[in-house]
């Protein structure tokens, strides 16, 4: 069976399996070479290991893209109790859905990829948090977990090499807060879902107080590629600093939505336009969102010619994030996204740092209020006054990722508030700003 979304010019690493249902089973993992790259990684120094997963230069897929292997090597090399791997399965970024997907279609490559990890971190205890409302992506890993154990792939003594490595679900409650690497421990140790202060980073004191890493879904997944074929194999795809596939999860006004499978640094043109049919109805682009909500806007023109890297993202004023990419046409009506992307924020906020709770949910009432138009200039000013404020001074960038969108579009859509609000007044949008 095709998976509806299949373009010859992906690369079909990761995705490889998307729509065979067997994929899903552990017959139909070995069938692909599954826990080939387990039984060569329990082999190795595990310090060989991290270096392998270093040469790839694969950088996270959560969102940040921090080097992680660079990432695993934070870990003490000479534990003094348990140490713990997270699988961050909370996907509840808007525009994002390519981490349900590889748990729905291969769940064994993310849990082979955990312990691999779990192995080269000396971890004795995977837990992978799955949003709440994750129902069949949870109970497909469920029963992959039930299979790894049975075949002697997870728990004691795993494929008689004598490593323990023990693997549980948790779910959580559907929030979004709880993706965030912190928030996700509390909630894990049955604490309220609230970031913490850091320091202590998660390597010094992370789960029950105890050395932990978090990687998300994505990354794992690529991890058994990388120890089968090599951190050099891994290179031939993508730019220098950005090298590797990555999936691309792009919504909104193009003829075919989906997960797509590209080398990083394939141009955004060539994704919307040709992979995805270009935009829907015959319409025009209006903007995109390269990389999930908390990312600034790019207008159609800053998209023109654009490598979809991190780097080059970066250079262009946005993010890469988690290459969620949210296309809109011309049609669309602009203060009304950037309204609700800032009310999801508002009601997503843990509550517990003041610019946060109050300033996100101040920003959602004046853009309703302009929305309506009922806005003036001042809540221009007012609504750049509250981005400043809730932009790194919280304990974490849920707040920063608020006013993301909203900086961004007062910046680039002019044309917007001057219809709604009569004009910005000379409003001074600080330098920056829009990529903050
Ligand atoms: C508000 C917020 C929500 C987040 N949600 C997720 C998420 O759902 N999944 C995820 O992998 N990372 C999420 N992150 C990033 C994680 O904190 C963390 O950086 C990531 O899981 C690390 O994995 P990686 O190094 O493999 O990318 C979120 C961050 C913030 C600030
Ligand atoms: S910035 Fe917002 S979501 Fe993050 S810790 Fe503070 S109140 Fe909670």
């Amino acid at each position: 069976m095709a998976y509806p979304y299949t373009h010859e010019r992906e690369i079909r690493v990761l995705s490889r399996g998307f729509g065979d249902p067997a994929t899903r089973t552990l017959d139909g993992w070995r069938k692909l070479g599954g826990y080939e790259a387990l039984e060569k990684a329990l082999g190795m120094d595990r310090e060989e290991l991290i270096e392998e997963v270093k040469s790839s230069g694969l950088r996270g897929r959560g969102g940040a893209g921090f080097p992680t292997g660079v990432k695993w090597s934070f870990m003490p090399k000479e534990p003094k109790g348990p140490q713990y791997l997270l699988i961050n399965a909370d996907e509840s970024e808007p525009g994002a859905f390519k981490d349900r997907e590889l748990m729905r279609w291969t769940p064994h490559q993310m849990i082979e990829g955990a312990l691999i990890g779990a192995y080269a971190m000396r971890a004795q205890h995977v837990y992978i948090y799955v949003r709440g409302e994750f129902f069949e992506p949870a109970q497909i890993v469920g029963r992959a977990i039930e299979e790894a154990y049975a075949a002697g792939l997870a728990g004691k003594n795993i494929l008689d090499k004598g490593v323990d490595i023990e693997v549980t679900l948790h779910l959580g409650a559907g929030a979004y807060i709880c993706g965030e690497e912190t928030a996700l421990m509390n909630s894990l140790e049955g604490r309220r879902g609230q970031p913490r202060i850091k320091p202590p980073f998660p390597a010094v004191s992370g789960a029950f107080a105890k050395p932990t890493t978090i990687n998300n879904v994505e990354t794992l997944c690529a991890i058994p590629h990388i120890v089968k074929n090599g951190g050099a194999w891994f290179r031939q795809w993508g730019t220098e600093k950005s090298p590797g596939t990555k999936m691309f999860n792009v919504s909104g006004h193009v003829v075919r939505r989906g997960n797509y499978e590209l080398a990083l640094g394939f141009p955004m043109d060539d994704l919307i336009y040709d992979m995805c049919g270009g935009i829907r109805d015959g319409r025009k682009l209006k903007a995109v969102i390269p990389g999930g909500s908390s990312v600034p806007i790019l207008t159609a023109q800053e998209i023109e010619g654009l490598a979809a890297d991190y780097e080059s993202v970066a250079q262009a004023g946005s993010m890469l994030g988690t290459a969620s990419v949210i296309v809109m046409d011309d049609q669309t009506n602009m203060v009304r996204q950037v309204r609700r992307m800032v009310e999801f924020y508002a009601h997503e906020s843990c509550g517990q740092c003041t610019p946060c709770r109050e300033g996100t949910a101040w920003m959602a009432q004046i853009l309703r209020r302009i929305e309506a138009g009922q806005g003036t200039p001042e809540d221009v000013d007012t609504l750049l006054g509250v981005c400043k404020n809730v932009t790194g001074t919280t304990i974490c960038v849920l707040s920063d990722s608020a006013a993301a969108p909203v900086l961004s579009w007062i910046q680039k859509f002019p044309e917007d508030i001057d219809r709604l609000v009569g004009g910005r007044r000379g409003v001074q949008i600080p330098a920056g700003a829009a990529t903050a």
